[in-house]
């Protein structure tokens, strides 16, 4: 799926990801604010994204825990995802995701 990041100076990050979470795509990738500290466990925040609207039916919903996380995280909305708790797959094809501000 191609999955698109843009970051927080503004720039767009086309990448091309078959499997694994979109955290990893994008650390994989050095996709500039996301940084994946806690390896993808739902626990550092620091692969937090906001979903563009028009693409939050594609992701679904966040986990209890991955909302108890952004629930301490003071640039999160109603878009917000941790990316690690993302899986690709073919029908996230097209996806946007804005990363979010680390502080
Ligand atoms: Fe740590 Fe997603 S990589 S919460």
């Amino acid at each position: 799926a191609k999955i698109t990041f843009v970051t927080t100076d503004n720039e767009s990050i086309i990448l091309e990801g078959a499997s694994g979470s979109i955290m990893q795509l994008a650390v994989d990738n050095g996709v500039s604010g996301i940084d994946g500290d806690c390896g993808g466990v739902c626990s550092c925040a620091t692969c937090h994204v906001h979903v563009a609207p028009e693409h939050v039916e594609k992701t679904g919903e966040a986990s209890e825990i991955e909302t108890d996380m952004l629930e301490l995280n003071d640039h999160a909305n109603e878009y917000s995802r941790l990316c690690c708790q993302i899986e690709i797959t073919d029908a996230l094809d097209g996806l946007v995701l804005q990363v979010a501000e680390s502080e």
